[in-house]
């Protein structure tokens, strides 16, 4: 194995994939950086290189199983044999009422989101195994703590990633993988720049890129506390936290009332 750590990234050229990105390549990572976007990876390549980083790029259809395991392997190989850190962080949101979109882009949606994340996962496990101390960051989000009007399938598909995560951090912690998810509420990037929605008028698009690139950085590292008691879900900003704090002790029929006029407004 080399001594620079790698990491593997899904939906990275643009967004939160592109922001952490360069953030691990400033860390001395070496970086992996996929999309079905061509061109933002190419002006990717350049901006880490300019920062002297190490980064491969290539096409990647989170959607296609064969493709997933291909990427995986090459860039591996290209890591002399290690896999730190496996980020899953290629999605898309449709927003509105459930029945006025279409149900062909909700099926795509739903592929992205949840089988797109399936397919890092299986093709990304020998060589986690094989890395010791290894990470697999998911990007969940703040629609998993409550199904969320006018975002219900994203919502759903966010509610899979809590589940899956849940699960493989309990079964490959006896392979000493890692397995988390960030939880960000609504961050200023292409997928929020069009939509309006009564939870982003009454709650505001607020999270940079940034902020949650450098928050996965920060739960990639752990505190000792956060690796002793297994912390899953990292929240990303205050928003967040106080949301999900707030729904631990919350009835349910006083979350759902919350829920309501957050999204009414
Ligand atoms: N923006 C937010 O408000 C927000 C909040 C919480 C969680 N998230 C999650 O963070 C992740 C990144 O979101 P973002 O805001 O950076 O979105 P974005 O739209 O800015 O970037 C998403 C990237 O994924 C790529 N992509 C789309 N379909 C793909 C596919 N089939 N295969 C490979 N790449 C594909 C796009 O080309 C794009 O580069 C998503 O999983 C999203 O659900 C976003």
């Amino acid at each position: 194995m080399t001594n620079s750590p790698s990491v593997f990234i899904t939906g990275a050229a643009a967004g939160i994939g592109r922001a952490t990105a360069l953030a691990f390549a400033t860390k001395g990572y070496t970086v992996g950086a996929y999309d079905i976007d061509n061109d933002g990876l190419t002006s990717l390549a350049e901006e880490i290189r300019l920062r002297h980083g190490s980064v491969v790029t290539g096409h990647l259809d989170v959607t296609d199983a064969d493709e997933m395991s291909q990427r995986i392997t090459e860039f591996v190989e290209f890591a002399g044999g290690r896999l730190d850190v496996m980020i899953n962080n290629a999605g898309i949101l449709l927003a509105g009422r459930f029945e006025d979109v279409d149900l062909g882009a909700q099926h795509k949606e739903i592929d992205i989101n949840t089988k797109g994340v399936v397919n890092g996962l299986y093709a990304a496990f020998p060589h986690l195994r094989s890395t010791p101390k290894s990470v697999v960051v998911n990007l969940c989000s703040a629609s998993a703590i409550y199904g969320q009007a006018e975002l219900a399938t994203y919502s759903a598909t966010k509610f899979f990633i809590r589940g899956l995560t849940e699960a493989l951090d309990i079964e490959w912690s006896d392979y000493g993988i890692r397995v988390i998810a960030m939880w960000p509420l609504y961050v200023q990037t292409a997928m929020t720049h069009d939509i309006s929605t009564g939870t982003t008028r009454s709650l505001g698009i607020n999270l940079t890129a940034q902020d949650v690139a450098a928050a996965i950085l920060a739960a990639v590292a752990g505190t000792r506390l956060q690796k002793t008691l297994h912390q899953v879900h990292f929240p990303v900003g205050t928003q967040t936290k106080m949301m999900t704090l707030g729904s631990r002790f919350s009835p349910a029929w006083l979350t759902r009332v919350i829920n309501k006029r957050l999204a009414r407004q």
